[in-house]
């Protein structure tokens, strides 16, 4: 058992440090922000994730959990700190590391005996140097300590059920006795250990990241190419993916990737590049791929509807993708704007993220819970996410209810011969547009 105090009570900070609870170990999630504080005392969770709020409170009834906004006390409780604060991207896509500064500022001046300091954090390389000189410089080298860059893996929506059953952990440490210290509290997970050197580590992460943008970026690359020649990128991805040097996850083409970590990171791994000279080209297309795929969508209703003036437009999905409230680079911060500056009518539907997608899109558009009276006399409909409850429409009910049976995919969520015998217009990504006999105004 290990006494662990967790800075930052994002998701990778609140999800880990009750991982490491639930497994064994004494935790104090901290954060500055007293209210979140507050909230998460008494069984408040500042996130969306299935699971987590469960967990959370079981662990807090056992006595292995507890959250404080004392984080200099905590400090100095602890043997291992985990720094998961948020690095997020300036206007010049560099990640902004002003938290992770002050954190290692605030362990230098509350160092009290030999921690291990583990950065959480999506960091640009170079920055365990960086927490290690700061610490030092406020500790005035009184202390020892190590630092270790043990990057985070886990996906939203399924963030727990990610972290207990993680494939691997990747542990950069400054000393042997830090590894070991770090690999031991991997043991409850089972994890394949990855033991490298910090800037290996650092560079880990944000590659699995790119890794994974790229595949998404590449297949909708194909699946552009498969509209212009009528072919279905579908059963290009089955067709790729079952090469088990390929596989077949991240081959899904759509509207492109959103969330808190792709768009964020591939930037700043373009700037790593360009900060140590190197041209990193193939990142740069990744990142351009993916903006032009919301482009691609929005041309496509744009076609079938002739001008958007006056049209009344469902969307279906604020979150950038389901199971989750985040709205953070979704397609639908860029595209519902779009639509109403274009003059339509913008009616979106959204199950949990409604709250946090008005801070960001204001009233431009109405929201409803209701997927529904959402489509309801709509002269399109947009799909963005994946959530259930678009899989599961009632199609022949969204026909009726529509003012004309015209849907515009983002997800490639329908058979296309299904779509064909109910009479929709349905235009998808990577495969063959289906028109219907209605009077579409303009011919696709
Ligand atoms: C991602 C990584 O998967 C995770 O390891 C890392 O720690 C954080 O970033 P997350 O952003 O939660 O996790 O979501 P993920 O499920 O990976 O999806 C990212 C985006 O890619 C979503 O917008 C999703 O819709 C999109 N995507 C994913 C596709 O467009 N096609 C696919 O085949 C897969």
């Amino acid at each position: 058992m290990k006494k662990i105090a967790v800075i930052g009570t994002g998701y990778v900070g609140l999800v880990s440090g009750t991982c490491f609870a639930d497994s064994g170990n004494q935790v104090t999630c901290c954060d500055i922000d007293q209210l979140k504080i507050k909230g998460l005392t008494e069984g408040i969770m500042p996130i969306y994730e299935p699971g987590l709020k469960e967990l959370v409170h079981k662990n807090v009834r056992k006595g292995s959990l507890k959250f404080s906004a004392n984080i200099s006390q905590e400090i100095k409780d602890a043997e291992v700190i985990l720094i998961a604060v948020g690095t997020p991207m300036t206007s010049s896509g560099k990640a902004d590391l002003t938290y992770v500064k002050q954190v290692a500022q605030s362990i230098g001046e509350n160092l009290n005996s030999y921690k291990v300091i583990v950065t959480k954090s999506t960091v640009p390389v170079g920055t365990g140097k960086l927490i290690e000189s700061v610490i030092r410089e406020y500790d005035n080298g009184k202390h020892p300590f190590d630092v270790v860059s043990n990057p985070e893996f886990l996906r939203e929506g399924t963030a727990i059920k990610d972290t207990m059953n993680m494939e691997r952990a990747v542990i950069g440490a400054t000393s042997e006795k830090a590894f070991q210290l770090i690999a031991e509290i991997h043991k409850p997970f089972t994890a394949n250990i990855v033991k490298a050197s910090l800037e290996t580590a650092e560079i880990i992460k944000y590659a699995a990241n790119a890794f994974l943008a790229t595949k998404i970026s590449f297949i909708n690359d194909i699946a552009n190419i498969c509209e212009r020649v009528g072919a279905d990128v579908t059963e290009v991805s089955t067709g790729i993916g079952l090469d088990s040097r390929i596989g077949n996850k991240f081959l899904q083409a759509g509207v492109g990737f959103g969330g808190s970590c792709f768009p964020k990171d591939t930037a700043a791994l373009l700037h790593i590049s360009e900060d140590c000279g190197y041209d990193f080209k193939l990142i740069k297309a990744v990142i351009e791929t993916n903006e032009g795929q919301r482009v691609q969508l929005v041309k496509k209703l744009l076609l079938a509807l002739g001008s958007l003036q006056g049209k009344t437009i469902s969307v279906l999905g604020l979150a950038f993708k389901p199971d989750t409230d985040d709205i953070r680079s979704s397609p639908a911060l860029d595209i519902i704007p779009y639509l109403t500056e274009q003059g339509a009518i913008v009616k979106a539907f959204d199950p949990i993220a409604i709250v946090e997608a008005k801070k960001q899109i204001g009233y431009q558009c109405t929201y409803s819970e209701d997927i529904y009276e959402t489509i309801t006399d709509s002269d399109a409909c947009m799909i963005l996410t994946d959530w259930q409850d678009v899989k599961t429409l009632d199609l022949p009910l969204v026909k009726h209810l529509m003012k004309q049976p015209l849907i515009v995919d983002g997800r490639n969520l329908f058979e296309l011969e299904m779509m064909k015998q109910l009479g929709f217009t349905y235009l998808s990504v990577g495969r063959p547009a289906i028109q219907s006999e209605s009077n579409i105004s303009k011919a696709i």
